[in-house]
């Protein structure tokens, strides 16, 4: 008898393939680009023995009551999975498949990315060559900041973050800093100097966000965090939203405590396009497309099938979350 399992969105079709070949399931999917609304997923995960979600779907104690006892596994379409409640799921014995490794190069270009179109003003850039704004070669307009000679601070030195550091020590970068739980043998390779998160903030010119949403990074970075940063400050976040506390940021940003800030992430997802950030020219926000490319995306989708898999017949996955 198959297995049913349920997909919360249309995924890549790498994924629904590999689905496909393996014969052992029945899919019922949410088939659709936009999220399922909670009373569908309550109801689409019932009896299901396994479910493919992504970051925007919670999935706490009342999903996995929806979805009773078969329930066996859960795969995610991302390395993030601060959305799935934990303990509860442990509590039940549900094994948890993501996709950590996969989207470590296409997350860091993009951060880099996005780090150098807030320090050099791409958009206001790209923005005044469309208005009419660019009247002339001007010494002393859309200046901004460089790499070369600066001092990188990443929050959060793991897979991602040490991507990001090594795409950044060849722009010239003179310190790089890093702050998180402990120092890392790893970080020798970009002459990493784990310092305090104080430090990190306070002798930064590029402060990046890199680290995973946990209570203890939380609304890490408020007012006292950006009211320690240099006013030449760029501050650039890719992990999640809710790691900033964006009144403050907004505070910072529009008193010139900090020079700008580059966003891949928000609070909450997608930022309402009336909220005050986006009125800030200094704010570059992006919605999150980390691990946007087509290659990447293509890999998650197989990965996360194949952990939905190796979890309905109680083999391994290739990336299973151990908890
Ligand atoms: C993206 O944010 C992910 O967690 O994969
Ligand atoms: C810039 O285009 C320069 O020639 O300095």
């Amino acid at each position: 008898k198959l297995m049913k399992v349920f997909l919360t969105r249309r995924i890549p079709p790498e994924g629904m393939k590999i689905l496909s070949a393996a014969g052992v399931c029945e899919v019922s999917q949410w088939d659709s680009d936009e999220p399922v609304q909670r009373a569908d997923l309550l109801k689409g995960v019932q009896g299901a023995h396994g479910l493919l979600c992504l970051l925007s779907d919670k999935i706490d104690a009342e999903v996995l009551d929806a979805a009773g006892p078969n329930l066996k596994v859960i795969s995610t379409l991302s390395v993030g999975y601060d959305h799935l409640a934990i303990d509860e799921i442990k509590k039940r014995g549900i094994r948890v498949g993501y996709t950590p490794d996969v989207l470590t190069d296409a997350t860091a270009e993009l951060t880099v990315a996005l780090l150098l179109a807030t320090a050099r003003r791409l958009p206001e850039g790209v923005e005044e060559v469309k208005n009419g704004g660019w009247s002339s070669w001007k010494p002393l307009w859309l200046c901004g900041y460089g790499l070369s000679g600066s001092t990188v601070g990443v929050i959060g030195l793991g897979r991602i973050g040490m991507a990001i550091a090594r795409r950044v020590m060849p722009f010239g970068v003179k310190r790089l800093l890093y702050s998180g739980r402990t120092a890392k043998d790893y970080a020798a390779e970009v002459n990493g100097e784990y310092v305090p998160l104080d430090t990190l903030v306070s002798e930064s010119d590029f402060i990046v966000v890199s680290c995973s949403l946990t209570p203890e990074t939380q609304g890490m970075c408020d007012k006292a965090f950006f009211s320690k940063m240099k006013n030449t400050g760029v501050f650039v976040n890719s992990s999640r939203g809710t790691v900033v506390n964006q009144e403050d940021l907004y505070e910072a940003l529009s008193s010139g405590q900090i020079a700008s800030a580059g966003l891949d992430v928000t609070t909450p997802e997608p930022l309402p396009t009336n909220h005050p950030l986006l009125t800030l020219k200094n704010c570059v926000v992006l919605p999150h497309i980390g691990s946007a490319t087509y290659s990447t995306r293509g890999i998650m989708g197989a990965l996360s099938a194949q952990n939905l898999l190796g979890g309905l017949q109680g083999t391994d996955m290739p990336s299973e979350l151990t908890f």
